[in-house]
């Protein structure tokens, strides 16, 4: 995996001669997997000392156990108990870390509870976060990036990775094909775009279902079916939500749904599927796939969205940090996307490998 994240490895090689990290503790709160461990070690590799949780659900043991081999301080381990990990980031932010990785905000918001000297600044992952940050500006007045805000992140990962992975992901779990079937996208933001996508390449007739009425007709103009939202459901042999709205299709659907429709969703909570009133309501003529939990991190053998994808955004990680640490960047990029000459730079070395 370390090899595998190609702009990662080419960034360890120079933050371990530049060493912008040296003397400095970064608090993390993100996933533990494979894939943030090689952001996790290029950290370390600047010189950094890193004392880090994962988050609710997702944490894999073997991460822990590599990361403490290398001599990170690994917090908690595996948890669904939302008290255990409340407990876990307080632990991160009381080692008082000069750099914080945040997502969703857990760890600036905890450092606005108790604050103490030396905090620099640090990353946001998230949307979810920027929103829960922006309004704490006045209270931060620190550099803080937010990396779902950088285009690159937009279309390399939550259009062509997310859509990928969906696909990948259908394929897999219901060993059914694509070709000729009707499939019915809702949402058509930058996940819902690649999700239509990847199912038309896989010669699928695909429809798109969209509250937007200006995303709808983008829709219309890239080619894809737009009936009203009955009907589409109504033709469906696959059913795809990927909106973060709650409700999307509920047990009401039921008696519009094809006897044998499948049904996933891809968004970021189980809400927009309700999956036990659908199943009850259409009585086993139906299957929604993994309860509605995210389609491609669930089942066996879940792999999330691609090495490069994740290398790219996590490219985006380790620079943004570096301006925060060095000082490139100072409190006016408080919440904040992605200043333009770090996507510039990590968008033509990706080009440079291609
Ligand atoms: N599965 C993954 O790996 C993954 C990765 C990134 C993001 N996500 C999640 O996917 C979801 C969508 O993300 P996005 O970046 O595309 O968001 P977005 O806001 O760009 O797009 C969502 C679209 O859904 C539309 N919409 C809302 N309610 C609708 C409804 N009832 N019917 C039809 N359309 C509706 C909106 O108008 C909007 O255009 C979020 O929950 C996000 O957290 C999942």
């Amino acid at each position: 995996m370390l090899g595998s994240c190609r702009l990662l490895a080419a960034i360890g090689e120079e933050l371990e001669r530049s060493r912008p990290f040296a003397g400095l503790t970064i608090g993390t709160g993100i996933h533990l997997e494979p894939k943030t461990v090689a952001l996790l070690v290029t950290l370390q590799r600047g010189g950094a000392e890193l004392v880090s949780t994962g988050n609710l659900n997702s944490t894999q043991q073997e991460a822990v156990d590599y990361l403490r081999e290398r001599g990170v301080q690994v917090v908690g381990g595996p948890t669904s108990d939302p008290a255990e990990h409340d407990a876990n980031l307080w632990q991160v932010v009381r080692a008082r870390p000069q750099l914080l990785l945040d997502n969703g905000g857990d760890l600036f918001v905890r450092y606005l509870e108790e604050p103490y000297p030396g905090l620099r600044g640090g990353t946001e992952e998230t949307t979810s976060g920027r929103m829960r940050l922006e309004p704490l500006r006045d209270r931060l007045q620190l550099p803080v990036l937010v990396i779902n805000d950088s285009p690159i992140k937009q279309f390399a990962e939550n259009e062509h990775a997310v859509g990928q992975s969906v696909l990948e992901s259908f394929l897999r779990l219901t060993n059914r094909s694509t070709n000729g079937k009707r499939a019915t996208v809702f949402g058509y933001g930058a996940c819902g775009r690649g999700v239509a996508a990847n199912f038309r390449n896989a010669y699928a007739i695909v429809s798109v279902v969209e509250t937007d009425p200006v995303k709808r007709l983008q829709a219309l103009l890239d080619g894809f079916l737009v009936p009203e939202r009955d009907e589409a459901l109504r033709t469906a042999d696959v059913v795809l939500t990927v909106t973060g709205a709650r409700g999307v299709v509920t047990g009401a659907d039921a008696p519009l749904l094809k006897d044998g429709a499948v049904l996933a969703n891809a968004g970021h909570f189980p809400f927009e599927l309700d999956a036990e009133g659908i199943e009850a309501a259409a009585g086993g003529r139906v299957t929604v796939l993994e309860g509605g939990h995210m389609v491609n991190l669930a089942g066996p053998r879940p792999l999330g969205n691609s090495i490069e994808s994740m290398d790219l955004g996590f490219a985006l990680q380790a620079r943004c940090l570096e301006a925060v640490a060095t000082g490139a960047v100072g409190p006016e990029a408080c919440v904040v996307p992605v200043p333009r000459a770090i996507d510039e730079a990590v968008a033509a070395a990706f080009v440079a490998t291609a």
